[in-house]
């Protein structure tokens, strides 16, 4: 894995990148560095009416605001729509990339030459296993536990399976097993739906590339051989590269600040599975399919809309914290998802879902708040024409981000900078007062 450069570790403030400010409570004025076009929070603690003060703070609930980490991964451009994996656009990596070439520019920030990437897909293929253990917990859950529940369990359970993952300072520790858990993850995922689907037991293929054994993994009939059709393969494909990467979401930032207390990679994705998992991030993708399946017909699209707006429902796959424009990997699935149902055949939901995307784009609740489809928005349409029932989605999700969580995980610990992540608070809870016996409550 590539060291960040020393220089990306701290900016550097010239003597005009200045923020002066003025406390009107006390008259003092301070001057804050800017460096990166940000202030450092810890010097906002000087800001003081009282020498004893704790010293101010920013105010930040859903670090809307708040940069938490120098990172080189990615690039997203909220306003212009714009999305880049180490400077590369994402619609030129889906278009020509297989997943394991972007798996391997997500880790080490460059593209992979011939040689570079055979070894690369080699060793993935190596540990594309599933302990004995794990399998055995796997096959002893409810076939009916939602899939994202099994996945981040039998994560957490991998961390037993090899204790050695705890030793995170050592840089080939931390290799070592983020290669099994890009490799592993598909097949826990393959597995578990096999389990649930009550499908025996199979093997991947060496000859198959990643999205094809994880396709015929889930797919293919015990005994049989694989045949899975290439236009699948290439959509799950680009849809595990669109998923990749994206920058500091809900679900990498939970890696992060799991990672941060030194856990094991295993226990840390599992968080970033576990927050993934909610309907308002990665669980959207199954949300949207029930939302579709709730719409009866085209002539109902209006009023679902105007239900939206009332605040009774809410457009599922649509709005962003960071896009303000066009989410582009939505563009991206919805042209594939357009490509997969011609070859399938109409599609009732892709219908109600271009006309619920045509209606809102220009209805002015939406645009006014700068709501478009995210990445959620047709990506079940695609898995849904696979053949692949809603619950399954997020697993889909879960598999191609696991780069991403483990390229930010990495690129955490590898930062000589880095610390327990610990936030503080605004206390609003009872003042001091006397302990009440519990005979006088
Ligand atoms: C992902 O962060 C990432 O990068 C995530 C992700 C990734 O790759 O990791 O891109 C993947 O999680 C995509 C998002 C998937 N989630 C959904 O599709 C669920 C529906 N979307 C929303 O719940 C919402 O848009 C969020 C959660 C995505 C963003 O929420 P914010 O930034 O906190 O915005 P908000 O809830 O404060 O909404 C602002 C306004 C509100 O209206 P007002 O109070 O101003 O009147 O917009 C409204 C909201 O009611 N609004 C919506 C809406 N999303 C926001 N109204 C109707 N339908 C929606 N989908």
């Amino acid at each position: 894995m590539e060291e960040p450069s020393a220089d990306s570790a701290t900016g550097t403030a010239s003597e005009q990148d200045i923020l002066a400010v003025t406390d009107r409570r006390t008259g003092q004025q301070y001057e804050l560095p800017i460096t990166d076009d940000t202030i450092q929070a810890m010097d906002l603690r000087g800001i003081k009416v009282n020498e004893g003060d704790f010293g101010m703070m920013p105010f930040d609930p859903g670090l809307s605001n708040t940069a938490v980490c120098r990172s080189s991964v990615c690039f997203i451009d909220g306003e212009q729509g714009i999305l880049e994996y180490s400077g590369y656009r994402i619609e030129e990596l889906a278009e020509h990339c297989s997943y394991m070439e972007v798996c391997y520019l997500v880790l080490n920030r460059e593209l992979p030459n011939a040689e570079q990437l055979a070894e690369f897909e080699a060793e993935v293929r190596a540990d594309m296993v599933m302990p004995e253990s794990v399998m055995r917990l796997q096959n002893a859950m409810d076939p009916d536990l939602h899939p994202m529940s099994m996945l981040q369990t039998s994560l957490a359970a991998l961390a037993g399976e090899y204790p050695e993952a705890a030793e995170v300072l050592e840089p080939e520790v931390r290799r070592q097993h983020t290669m099994r858990l890009i490799a592993m993850t598909p097949v826990i995922a393959a597995l578990g739906f096999r389990f649930r689907t009550g499908a025996g037991p199979i093997d991947i293929r060496p000859e198959l590339s990643y999205s094809e054994n994880f396709l015929h993994m889930m797919l293919t009939p015990t005994g049989e051989e694989p045949n899975v059709a290439p236009a699948m393969v290439k959509a799950m494909d680009a849809l595990l590269v669109l998923h990749a990467d994206h920058e500091q979401n809900c679900s990498t930032n939970a890696v992060r600040a799991v990672g941060s207390s030194q856990v094991n990679p295993y226990s840390a994705v599992t968080a970033g599975a576990a927050a993934l998992h909610g309907p308002l991030h990665g669980g959207a993708n199954q949300k949207v399919l029930e939302m579709l399946e709730s719409i009866e017909d085209l002539a109902d699209v209006p009023a679902f809309l105007e239900s939206c707006q009332s605040g009774d429902k809410r457009l599922m796959g649509f709005g962003h914290r960071v896009y303000k424009n066009y989410d582009p990997r939505a563009k991206v699935i919805g042209k594939l998802a357009g490509d997969v149902v011609d070859v399938a055949g109409p599609n009732r939901m892709l219908e109600i879902a271009q006309a619920l995307e045509k209606t809102a784009i220009e209805d002015d609740y939406f645009t006014k708040r700068k709501l478009f489809p995210n990445v959620d928005f047709y990506s079940g349409m695609i898995y849904s024409a696979m053949g692949f029932c809603p619950r399954s989605f997020t697993v889909f999700f879960a598999v191609g981000r696991m780069v991403g969580w483990l390229a930010h995980w990495e690129e955490m610990m590898a930062d000589v900078n880095n610390r327990i992540v610990r936030p503080r608070q605004i206390y609003t809870g009872y003042p001091r007062r006397d302990f009440v016996p519990m005979d006088q409550r």
